[in-house]
């Protein structure tokens, strides 16, 4: 056997790859790409990067954003950028634009001419260059549907809008044939408006929807990430306080961090912040095991998360036989669909082995639905639950958790609930007397 001297030849990485590829391969990936840095050179060699991912089988659906863009237009047309906050609170994080109808023709128009930039470069294929020989094929269109973001606090935002549904059936479709989804800040409402969408919302909740295997968020300000971490490169979403770790001058990131931790807490499997400005960043995270971002997983969430529409069939089988004892309130599956937002769920191998829901009325939020599977009892997991939901309550600033029930009140004194009565809860009389006479149970959240 001869030896190959030519030492640039990078033959043990280009070996050590292949199980990368394998992992990869047949697996959903949203990506989202900054508006910075679609204004940037770094752009024609994330699109090098991405169609060798799609060219070695991962399934590829890219967000762009656009907010830069946006303002350098209204600028440019002498129109003033508006924004207002729907919180009451100091954090510009919270600002929202207010997209004016005289807005809409300036938007249409950045959307088609991003959209055209964007297929332009994966439509190169010059010889001498990575994408010789690509034939990837880009599509976009009206996968979201969006209502309007309404008035809020007095102010009217117009055409800024917020996501309905995703059309994952037709996202899927595509991706099963082979071609790259594009997917823009804008939605569609059924009475036919457009509205103005945070494209880190479109990229989560597509996430989320398709369940994807991974939600690449790739921005410019990962080296500040980085170091108010600590420089690690790999955390569980349910560690405590990192996100309040990040200081306010990080707001943009900060909102990408809670974005990628709902994301992980909705079921997406791994969340990855990446450099869009380091040349290859993108393929050191994924093909190098130190990576070159920040990795946010699931963690401790693993147990308990949100449900998504997913989870109804799971709920569904697991609540009907209590519906049926009459001991849980009777839901349809239509039911939980609609309100599948206020729904946690355990779930182990697959199945929904316990569920809660969590709803909130002003100050106060009402635990209910509480269900364990019979194979999974009195190994803690209700109470886990119930903690878990203490957390989202007060996180939610809510000072009194409470729950209804007919035959467990006893349970939940051990957890720390007090008997109570109608009065102390926000609940129509009628659900509790003329329904099932089920007794209140009060948790005081300001308690330490
Ligand atoms: C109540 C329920 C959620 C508890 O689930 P779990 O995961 O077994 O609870 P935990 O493991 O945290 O606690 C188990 C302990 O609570 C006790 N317990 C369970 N149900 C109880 C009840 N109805 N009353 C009093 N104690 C109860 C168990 O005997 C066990 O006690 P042990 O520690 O002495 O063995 C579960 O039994 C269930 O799904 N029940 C049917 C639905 C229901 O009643 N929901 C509440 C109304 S919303």
């Amino acid at each position: 056997m001869t030896t190959d001297k030519d030492n640039s030849f990078p033959l043990e990485w280009l070996r050590h790859t292949s199980p990368y590829i394998n992992t990869h391969r047949r697996k959903t990936f949203v990506v989202w790409l900054s508006d910075e840095l679609l204004g940037s050179p770094s752009l024609k060699n994330i699109v090098y990067d991405l169609t060798l991912l799609s060219h070695l089988g991962v399934r590829l659906v890219l967000v762009h954003g656009m907010r830069k863009q946006i303002d350098e237009t209204l600028q440019a047309s002498g129109i003033e950028a508006q924004f207002a906050c729907p919180v009451e609170t100091n954090d510009n994080s919270h600002l929202m634009r207010i997209t004016t109808a005289e807005m809409l023709p300036l938007l249409q128009a950045l959307l088609g001419q991003l959209r055209c930039r964007i297929e332009s470069l994966f439509s190169t294929g010059l010889p001498n260059t990575p994408m010789s020989g690509s034939r990837v094929t880009l599509c976009s269109g009206n996968f979201v549907i969006a209502r309007p973001y309404g008035v809020r606090q007095g102010v009217d935002y117009f055409h800024t809008g917020e996501i309905r549904k995703v059309r994952v059936k037709s996202i899927n479709s595509l991706l099963d044939l082979g071609m790259i989804v594009l997917m823009q800040p804008v939605g569609y409402s059924p009475t036919g408006e457009t509205f103005n969408l945070h494209a880190e919302d479109v990229a989560t909740q597509t996430a989320i929807d398709l369940q994807a295997d991974k939600l690449i968020f790739l921005h410019q300000q990962t080296e500040e990430l980085a170091q108010a971490l600590g420089d690690v490169r790999e955390i569980s979403v349910g560690a405590h306080g990192f996100r309040q770790a990040l200081p306010s001058s990080l707001s943009n990131i900060r909102s990408i961090v809670n974005n990628a931790t709902l994301a992980c807490q909705r079921g997406v499997n791994r969340c990855h912040i990446v450099s869009s400005q380091q040349d290859g960043a993108l393929l050191k995270e994924l093909f190098t095991r130190d990576g070159s971002g920040l990795l946010l997983d699931a963690g401790d969430y693993d147990s308990i998360r949100s449900a998504t529409t997913r989870d109804v069939a799971g709920i569904k089988t697991l609540i009907q036989p209590l519906i049926d004892e009459g001991i849980l309130l009777s839901r349809s599956e239509q039911d939980l669909e609609r309100c599948i937002n206020q729904f946690y769920v355990a779930e182990r191998e697959g199945s929904v082995i316990a569920c809660a829901s969590l709803t909130r009325f002003d100050d106060q939020a009402e635990l209910g639905c509480l269900a364990v599977h019979p194979d999974f009892r009195a190994s803690g997991k209700a109470a886990d639950i119930v903690q878990h939901l203490i957390k989202e309550a007060r996180t939610r600033g809510c000072t009194q958790l409470f729950a209804l029930s007919t035959r467990s009140g006893d349970w939940f004194r051990e957890q720390g609930f007090v008997p109570g009565s109608i009065s102390d809860i926000p609940v129509d009389e009628n659900r509790i007397e003329g329904n099932r006479g089920s007794k209140v149970y009060l948790f005081n959240l300001n308690s330490i």
